[in-house]
């Protein structure tokens, strides 16, 4: 009977992961998420009985604490596997260069900030407070979900110079991943970093003024000439299948421990 753990599950590639893992009733799936109440709402009469939705900020260590004694009841003490999708994506900086806050400073400090509490000091509190649980399932694997923009060939190949806060806290988190690899590895947990690809999830930054629409279809045609093969955007399910398969196959005998690598399995990043 699988255990999962999906941290950041409300909406997204996060809630995509929970419908596909609960697709088999074998699986018990725990989402967190910041409102749980939003989330089961987006099922509305008809949750399935294996998933269920528990409150969790994971800024916040008390919240994370708590959420793991909730869910080590409802798991019965083993998880199998935990899943960091919740992450601060920063609407302010996502068409915006390491240069284009001259005259603010703070602004740009204060997005780093947010960036880096979420996406790196956040995931590395959740996975703190899972481990005691990990420790005890049977697979014992962990998925931190990154980005392409996280990978320094590829910003230095596309010259994608925006979204740089988002960029460095992935890599930073890339980083943590390893981190985690080089001290669990031989307790047999499996932490990997996974890019989902380029996903529409409905929930991207907001195009509606002149200057963002400008730097997406730069960023577009940036894409397209890193990836001439890419049609647009993948859709959360292609996404998410792809990257359960991969945690599925992944081993720490096979080398994967610590790896940072795409929703196709390898760097090619789109
Ligand atoms: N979509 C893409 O093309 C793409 C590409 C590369 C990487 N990724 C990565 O894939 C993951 C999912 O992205 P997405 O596109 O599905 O993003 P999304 O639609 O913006 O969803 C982000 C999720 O993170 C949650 N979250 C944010 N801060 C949180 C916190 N402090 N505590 C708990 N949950 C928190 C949000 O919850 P609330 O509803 O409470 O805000 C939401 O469920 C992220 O790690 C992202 O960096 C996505």
């Amino acid at each position: 009977m699988p255990t999962y753990v999906i941290a950041g599950a409300s909406r997204g590639i996060g809630l995509e992961f929970v419908r596909q893992l609960s697709q088999d009733a074998h699986n018990t799936v725990v989402g967190l998420a910041r409102s749980p109440k939003e989330a089961t709402s987006r099922y509305g009469e008809n949750l399935p009985a294996n998933v269920t939705f528990i409150e969790a900020d994971i800024v916040d260590h008390q919240s994370l604490k708590s959420a793991a004694t909730k869910v080590e009841s409802i798991v019965g003490g083993k998880l199998d596997y935990l899943i960091n999708n919740g992450a601060f994506i920063s609407q302010l900086s996502a068409f915006k260069s390491l240069a284009d806050f001259p005259d603010d400073p703070d602004i740009l400090a204060e997005d780093l900030t947010k960036s880096f509490r979420t996406n790196v000091i956040g995931v590395i509190q959740t996975v703190n407070a899972f481990v005691p649980l990990l420790r005890k399932g049977t697979a014992k694997k962990v998925l931190t979900l990154s980005t392409g923009l996280g990978s320094p060939d590829f910003i230095n190949e596309t010259e994608v110079d925006v979204a740089a806060p988002y960029a460095i806290s992935k890599a930073a988190v890339n980083m943590a991943v390893a981190h985690y690899n080089a001290l669990y590895k031989k307790e047999g947990i499996l932490f990997m970093a996974i890019s989902p690809g380029y996903v529409d999830t409905g929930n991207g930054p907001d195009l509606s003024d002149e200057e963002a629409l400008k730097g997406a279809m730069a960023m577009g045609a940036k894409f397209a000439k890193y990836a001439p093969h890419m049609k647009g955007p993948i859709q959360p399910d292609e996404s998410v299948s792809s990257m359960l398969k991969i945690l599925g196959n992944a081993s720490i005998e096979k080398g994967d421990g610590g790896s940072f690598i795409s929703h196709l399995g390898n760097k090619q990043w789109l």
